[in-house]
């Protein structure tokens, strides 16, 4: 039987599973980016958690910097409309670039940023995803770093929302389609 949660929620991965891969991530990011400085890029709101957890398991000089970004048009995702609502602080130039999201889903998001972000010649660019959808891919890019690779489903909990609320679930967890 599936693990619930308090709320009725079925687990897809528990908090100790989330851990324990981002604990290796970090240490995969730490090995390639040793000796370099590293900017984490966290896109706001859902990467936030997995951020803020990432960045405790790397031990490389790392400073932070957040985007926020809106899609239009989600029903009608071939529109590939992303507007960016919140720029960088600081500039990237010359920099090791990590951006850190929380779902690679359609693609459209983070090829926008990498698009953008390139024009601003990092000295490297890299991306991890806590999680990916593969089967969902519009644009073609892939992250350097993913956590767990999922079937077509709609998660929600550690940063991750269905219209705005369980970001602050520990586990991550399937959004029942009744209630939705
Ligand atoms: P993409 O541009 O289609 O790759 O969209 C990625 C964004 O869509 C993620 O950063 C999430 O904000 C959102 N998203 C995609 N799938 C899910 C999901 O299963 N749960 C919650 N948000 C999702
Ligand atoms: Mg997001």
């Amino acid at each position: 039987m599936a693990t619930t949660t308090t709320l009725g929620l079925e687990v897809l991965f528990t908090r100790e599973q989330i851990a324990g891969r981002v604990r290796q991530m970090g240490e995969q990011i730490t090995h390639d980016l040793a000796g370099e400085k590293l900017v984490m890029i966290g896109v706001l709101k859902g990467a936030a958690i997995f951020l803020s957890d990432l960045a405790r398991s790397v031990s490389v000089d790392t400073t932070f910097d957040f985007v926020a970004v809106s899609s239009y048009g989600k029903s009608n995702r071939t529109s590939g409309a992303v507007k960016l609502i919140k720029d960088l602080d600081e500039p990237i130039e010359g920099k090791n670039v990590l951006i850190v999201e929380d779902i690679l889903d359609t693609g459209l998001t983070l090829a926008y940023l990498r698009k953008m972000f390139l024009q601003h010649h990092p000295k490297s660019l890299r991306i991890a995803a806590l999680l990916d959808k593969p089967s969902r891919r519009i644009e073609q890019i892939e992250a350097d770093y993913v956590g767990f690779s999922i079937p077509n489903l709609f998660v929600i909990g550690y940063g991750m929302d269905f219209a705005e609320r369980y970001r602050n679930l520990p586990d991550i967890c399937l959004m029942p389609t009744e209630t939705a």
